[in-house]
């Protein structure tokens, strides 16, 4: 049985059709790419996989994650698989944090809720313990001080690491990624894809990494769909989409990310 199985996927805003037929599955381990301009409904096809969608935003069609419909599916039925079978960094880590509560403790309340759905409690040593430990696995180092601060006393980049920190606290199979670095500056970027890159593979979870860049996912995946208004418009192995799109808003898309860098070059 496939990890994630999504069939014929649509979401509606009223008459409006925002994602409309989207189908794909995602094994354990496999990785994903969902690329797609600004407003093609890669956040709302995130959203709708882990029953996420504001109100007001209907889903039909299938999602079935670990063995489980989620569509039409009671909020409080889902909330054993969030973090579980799936969890969400977001595009701005502010998104997943709470301001007013000290960082460690933000990552100690996913690891407690894991522990104690498997059936174990831990005490506030092995907690910290076990914080320590996922600080050091998204290599932030000075355990005591960053656990202590509040997230405006971190850089964004650290911001990025302790969400990461906190989805992997609930030991997912599926970690889907929703533009993690957009708001980066451009080093920072390079070090939470390195980074993501190897906890997905060190951990062997599934990851679907939604980006509007073509190439910031690529090495990162390996197939890719591609999203234009909500539609599927090609899908493939990344070596394919990449040497031979298909699709002309593919081509497009990989021509603007060549003029970017481009651009980006002539600068130095
Ligand atoms: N709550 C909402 N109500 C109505 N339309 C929405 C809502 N959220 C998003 N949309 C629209 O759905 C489309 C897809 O949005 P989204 O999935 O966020 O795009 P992406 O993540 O690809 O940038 C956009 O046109 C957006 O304006
Ligand atoms: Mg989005």
């Amino acid at each position: 049985m496939s990890l994630l199985k999504v069939e014929n996927l649509s979401v509606h805003a009223g008459s409006k059709a925002l994602v409309s037929n989207l189908s794909f599955t995602l094994e354990k381990g496999e990785r994903l790419g969902l690329i797609g301009e600004s407003g093609s409904g890669k956040s709302l096809t995130s959203l709708a996989i882990t029953g996420l969608l504001p109100s007001g935003i209907i889903p039909t069609g299938s999602v079935h994650l670990a063995g489980q419909e989620i569509i039409g599916t009671p909020d409080r039925q889902l909330d054993r698989l969030r973090g579980t079978a799936a969890a969400i960094v977001f595009q701005e880590p502010l998104t997943a944090l709470d301001p007013l509560m000290r960082v460690g403790r933000q990552i100690a309340e996913p690891l407690a809720r894991r522990a104690r759905r498997d059936g174990q409690s831990l005490d506030s040593h092995e907690l910290t313990l076990n914080v320590n430990s996922l600080l050091t696995e998204v290599a932030l180092g000075e355990h005591e001080r960053v656990a202590r601060s509040y997230p405006h006393e971190l850089s964004g980049g650290q911001r990025q690491r302790v969400a990461i920190a906190m989805a992997l606290a609930c030991r997912p199979d599926l970690l889907i990624a929703d533009e993690p670095t957009t708001a980066l500056d451009v080093t920072t970027q390079a070090e939470i894809l390195a980074l993501l890159d190897r906890l997905v593979r060190d951990r062997n979870m599934a990851l679907l990494f939604i980006s509007h860049d073509l190439p910031v996912v690529a090495n990162s995946v390996n197939k890719i769909i591609v999203l234009r208004q909500g539609e599927a418009v090609e899908a493939g192995a990344v070596e394919e989409v990449f040497t031979r799109p298909r699709h002309d808003y593919t081509r497009s898309l990989l021509t603007a990310a060549r003029q970017f860098d481009a651009a980006l070059e002539g600068q130095k």
